[in-house]
């Protein structure tokens, strides 16, 4: 008997994905899926604010953790990996290219963001948050973000679904999940990061110890930590944001 389809609970607006999702685990086990048409209170990595205007993608998949904590970072580059795949090839085109840790860029603007929280939440116990912003139809952002995101209208010229693209990203989302647990990912990411990194060998910029550093990206080690050549030697970065010297 094939697996039941996820349940994909879709709202007009919430505060935020992440939140719905964990009130929901106090009454719907997982694996399901939340997303709204517009967020008031959307949250991106590190603290920041997640821009959230009706037109774009909102998602937050809430999965029974399969897998040890460790090997977190590594699947948050596998699905960004993966959706960069799917958007690449469901657009016809290479312009999407994922941005370690785990972004999803073109060119030198932002598209997509992912983020991942651990929760415990009673009686479920603990699952994954794992959350999506993709950029769909905004045609302009405000001036702070203006500089370094885009979105997929902009960048091929026609507006997009918001329902097919959720359908999309939440089969992809649950596929690389299982895959992953599963073990069966290796040569895939493998094959994806070849394809779809744009920093092996480029020079970048990052905060250590609230010093900016350089190095040229060697590549990833087997965890999904990326390792860069320094004046003093191999350094392994395994969270962060990094920056290209210049720009692509
Ligand atoms: C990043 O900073 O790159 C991660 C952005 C994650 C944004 C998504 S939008 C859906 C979900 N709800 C939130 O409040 N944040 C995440």
């Amino acid at each position: 008997m094939p697996t039941p389809r996820p349940t994909l609970f879709e709202y007009p607006v919430l505060g935020s994905t992440l939140d719905q999702a964990a009130e929901l685990l106090k009454t719907h086990a997982p694996p399901f899926a939340v997303t709204a048409a517009a967020q008031t209170n959307g949250r991106g990595r590190h603290g920041r604010v997640w821009h959230s205007p009706e037109g774009n993608l909102y998602f937050t998949a809430a999965l029974p953790v399969g897998l040890p904590m460790g090997k977190l970072p590594l699947f948050t580059l596998y699905a960004a990996l993966r959706l960069a795949h799917n958007l690449n090839r469901t657009t016809h085109s290479r312009k999407l290219w994922v941005k370690w840790p785990n972004d999803i860029w073109c060119g030198h603007k932002k598209v997509a963001g992912f983020l991942a929280e651990l929760i415990t939440v009673k009686p479920m116990g603990r699952t994954l948050l794992f959350a999506i912003g993709l950029n769909l139809n905004t045609q302009k952002f405000p001036t702070e973000f203006a500089l370094r995101a885009t979105s997929l209208k902009k960048i091929f010229r026609h507006p997009f679904d918001i329902s097919a693209v959720s359908r999309r990203v939440a089969a992809e989302v649950f596929a690389s999940y299982e895959l992953f647990c599963s073990g069966k990912y290796e040569k895939d990411l493998y094959l994806l990061w070849v394809r779809y990194n744009r920093l092996a060998g480029r020079v970048i910029k990052y905060d250590k110890n609230q010093k900016v550093c350089r190095g040229r990206v060697e590549g990833i080690a087997s965890d999904g930590a990326l390792c860069v050549r320094t004046s003093k030697g191999i350094e392994t970065l395994r969270s962060g944001e990094v920056t290209l010297s210049k720009y692509l």
